[in-house]
């Protein structure tokens, strides 16, 4: 059985990965909107990947007698200065997230909770990705700054990423 303690952290953890999706596509929207539709696909696929974290948590809380308590998602900001504001915010938004990942670390090795401790290592990696894709985003949009050809180029540069479904969601089913 899962402690009490870690059973509420996967639920608020499940609560900021959907305010994550949320937040990406309130990016989603805001950069389509200004003409920006390769950035706009860049966050409508991370819009994506934040709903499959949440929903691996929901898969591994249920395979472990958890109760899934979806719990209300605060509102976002709706607008940014810029392409390089919203990477900016994204990575600082991250590095709260692998925060509240290392938490959820360290509660299950207090609880010598092997189960959890070997799923979060998922979450551990993706962490370093995330953080890793978002500075490179922040270098590519500072290289790029005032040049509007460069961010016209830089945006058919991120049309081109494709989604697929995490494929820890898939081995989570099984
Ligand atoms: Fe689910 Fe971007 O961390």
């Amino acid at each position: 059985m899962l402690s009490q303690k870690l059973h509420e952290a996967l639920n608020a953890q499940i609560n900021a990965e959907l305010w994550s999706a949320y937040l990406y596509l309130s990016m989603s929207v805001d950069a389509e909107a200004k003409g920006l539709k390769g950035i706009a696909n860049w966050f409508y696929v991370q819009f994506r990947e934040e709903q499959d974290h949440a929903r691996i948590l929901m898969n591994y809380l249920l395979s472990r007698e958890g109760r899934v308590s979806l719990q209300p998602i605060e509102a976002v900001r709706t607008e940014w200065a810029s392409p390089l504001e919203m990477f900016q915010d994204t990575l600082k938004h991250e590095k709260e997230v692998t925060a509240m990942i290392d938490n959820l670390v360290a509660i299950a090795a207090e609880d010598h909770d092997y189960a959890s401790s070997n799923m979060l290592v998922w979450f551990v990696n993706e962490q370093v990705e995330e953080e890793e894709a978002a500075r490179e985003k922040i270098q590519a949009c500072e290289a790029v700054e005032g040049n509007k050809f460069g961010l016209y180029m830089l945006d058919k540069e991120m049309a081109a990423r494709t989604y697929t479904l995490a494929a820890q969601l898939a081995s989570s089913n099984e």
